[in-house]
């Protein structure tokens, strides 16, 4: 019911000219993959040169990021229409890294969700507990007050344009993955507090994993219930290692 979506969230990593040659390394394994959807999120530098190399092909362009004001005197910023013309299907939005290191709040995560539905891009909206907010066991409670502020905004009938990243703070880029038990239970707890917000149209909204997801374990998180796709970091920067990644049904190939 739900089409899985393994997205590859490059942060700040590829020029344009590596960014190319992932792309001419990594289509030849994405045919026939039609049962999942394939996004890539370069850095905004490689956006344009993305779209061009994609043009025709199904594989998605996310934004890793994007402004909370329509226009203006925001120096370094770029605009949610900006990335709509540039053909974005999707941008991710409250990723822990620009929450921590960037001092994004949820009201302006908030900000960006309303933003980027207004012009036509959806958001890829990203929550997760650090280590220290697991181990006092308030791990459902951070989760729930980060969805209720970010995606509260949204009405109930554009819901299932958005797509939520569980990414435990303290498991990204660590090598530490969620056991697909933990990560499930947060899922579960996610598409719950959804239905709250959302009613039915929660069984239709898709919930990633995100945390040191590795060609080694995205099998067993994906035969989870409520794990419908991997935002990862990375294990999608070598073209062959995210190729096993999307093909995490077929592990036979790469035997
Ligand atoms: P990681 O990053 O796969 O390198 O842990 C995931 C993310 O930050 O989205």
């Amino acid at each position: 019911m739900r089409r899985p979506i393994l997205a590859a969230n490059w942060k700040m990593y590829k020029t344009v000219g590596e960014a190319l040659a992932f792309i001419e390394e990594f289509l030849p394994y994405t045919k026939g993959m039609d049962a999942v959807e394939i996004v890539l999120a370069p850095p905004f530098t490689a956006l344009e040169p993305l779209a061009r190399a994609l043009a025709g092909t199904p594989l998605k362009l996310a934004a890793q990021n994007v402004a909370a004001h329509e226009e203006g005197a925001f120096t370094g910023e770029v605009a949610p229409r900006m990335l709509a013309d540039l053909g974005c299907t999707y941008t991710i939005v409250g990723h822990s890294e620009r929450r921590h290191l960037f001092g994004e709040t949820d009201p302006l995560i908030a900000r960006k969700v309303e933003l980027l539905l207004q012009h036509g891009i959806r958001p890829v909206v990203c929550v997760g507990e650090t280590l220290a907010q697991r181990e006092s066991g308030q791990t459902f409670e951070v989760l729930g007050a980060q969805l209720d502020a970010c995606v509260s905004c949204v009405p109930p009938e554009r819901a299932p344009e958005l797509v939520i990243a569980y990414e435990p703070v303290w498991a990204i880029g660590t090598g530490k993955t969620a056991t697909p038990l933990l990560a499930q239970e947060a899922h579960a707890f996610i598409r719950e507090r959804l239905g709250k917000v959302f009613g039915e149209s929660a069984a239709r909204m898709r919930i990633q994993y995100g945390g040191s997801v590795k060609p080694d374990n995205i099998y067993n998180l994906m035969a989870e219930q409520d794990i419908d796709g991997a935002l990862v970091g990375g294990a999608s920067l070598d073209p062959v290692s995210f190729s096993r990644i999307v093909r995490f049904d077929r592990p036979e190939e790469f035997q």
